[in-house]
C-alpha cells in the first residue's frame, strides 16, 4: 500500500488508508481512544524532549522486545 514503507514519513497523500484498527464491520472499537492516548503521549513527549534524532547504525530488528511495553 505505502511506498517505501520502512521509512517515516507523515506526510504521505496516502497516510489514511491504513488498516491499524481494522476495517468493516469490525473495526477497532476502541480506536478514539487509542488515537487520544496516542496524541496526549505524543503532545507529553513532544513537551520533554525540543529535539529528536535518528541513532546512526541503530538495527531495530536486533532491538525488538516481545512486547510494545518491552515487558515479556
Ligand atoms: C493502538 C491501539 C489499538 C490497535 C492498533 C487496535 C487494533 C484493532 C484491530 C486491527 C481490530 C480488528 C480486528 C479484526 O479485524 O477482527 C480491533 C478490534 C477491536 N478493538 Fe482494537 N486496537 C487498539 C486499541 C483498542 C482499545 C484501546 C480498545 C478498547 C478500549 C479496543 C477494542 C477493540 C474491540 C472491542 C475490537 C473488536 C471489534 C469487533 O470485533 O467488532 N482496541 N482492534
Amino acid at each position: 500500500m505505502f511506498e517505501d514503507p520502512f521509512s517515516l514519513y507523515i506526510h504521505r497523500s496516502n497516510n489514511k488508508r491504513h488498516l491499524t484498527f481494522g476495517n468493516g464491520p469490525h473495526i477497532c472499537l476502541g480506536a478514539p481512544l487509542a488515537r487520544l492516548e496516542m496524541k496526549i503521549a505524543l503532545e507529553a513527549f513532544l513537551q520533554k524532549f525540543s529535539r529528536i534524532e535518528p541513532v546512526e547504525g541503530f538495527q531495530l530488528e536486533e532491538n525488538l522486545k516481545a512486547s510494545a511495553t518491552g515487558q515479556s
